[in-house]
């Protein structure tokens, strides 16, 4: 059994998705085990994006998912990170392979929906970060 973080993002909270995009995962079978909704600290969304801290994107990525509340999400279910990131589609939604998250519901590479973990490293460093009481 693997987990991975998931984000709902400010866009999709905006147009009031959180539950449809929820019931997707769901829908594939991953177990929810914690949740929460919060409007994110420029602290912790620089933490979470430390990685991209030298990118010419980095202050829109961390004014867009500072501007609004979040559904912060961990799943658990067999193979989650690689099946999960299939689940939400490429990073622009231009690319999003038919039916994922993304290519449904994303409006540009910023502001595209979901976030969900790329490796195994990431997924227990930013589940320490927006869970730190687990
Ligand atoms: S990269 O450049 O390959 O590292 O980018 P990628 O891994 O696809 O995406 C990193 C996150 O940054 C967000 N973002 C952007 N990426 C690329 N270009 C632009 N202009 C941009 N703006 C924002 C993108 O949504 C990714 O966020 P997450 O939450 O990881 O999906």
């Amino acid at each position: 059994m693997e987990r991975t973080l998931i984000i709902i993002k400010p866009d999709a909270m905006e147009r009031k998705l959180m539950g449809k995009i929820i019931s997707i995962y769901e829908q594939e079978g991953f177990h929810i085990s914690a949740i929460k909704i919060l409007k994110p600290s420029a602290e912790i969304a620089k933490s979470h994006y430390y990685e991209h801290k030298n990118k010419s994107f980095f202050k829109a990525l961390i004014d867009y998912i500072t501007r609004g509340e979040v559904c912060v999400l961990i799943a658990e279910g067999v193979n989650a990170i690689e099946l999960v990131r299939k689940i939400n589609g490429a990073t622009d939604p231009v690319e999003a392979e038919p039916c994922s998250i993304r290519s449904r519901y994303a409006l540009s590479k910023t502001e595209n929906s979901v976030h969900s973990s790329d490796s195994l490293k990431s997924a227990e460093y930013e589940i320490s970060i927006w869970f730190p009481e687990l």
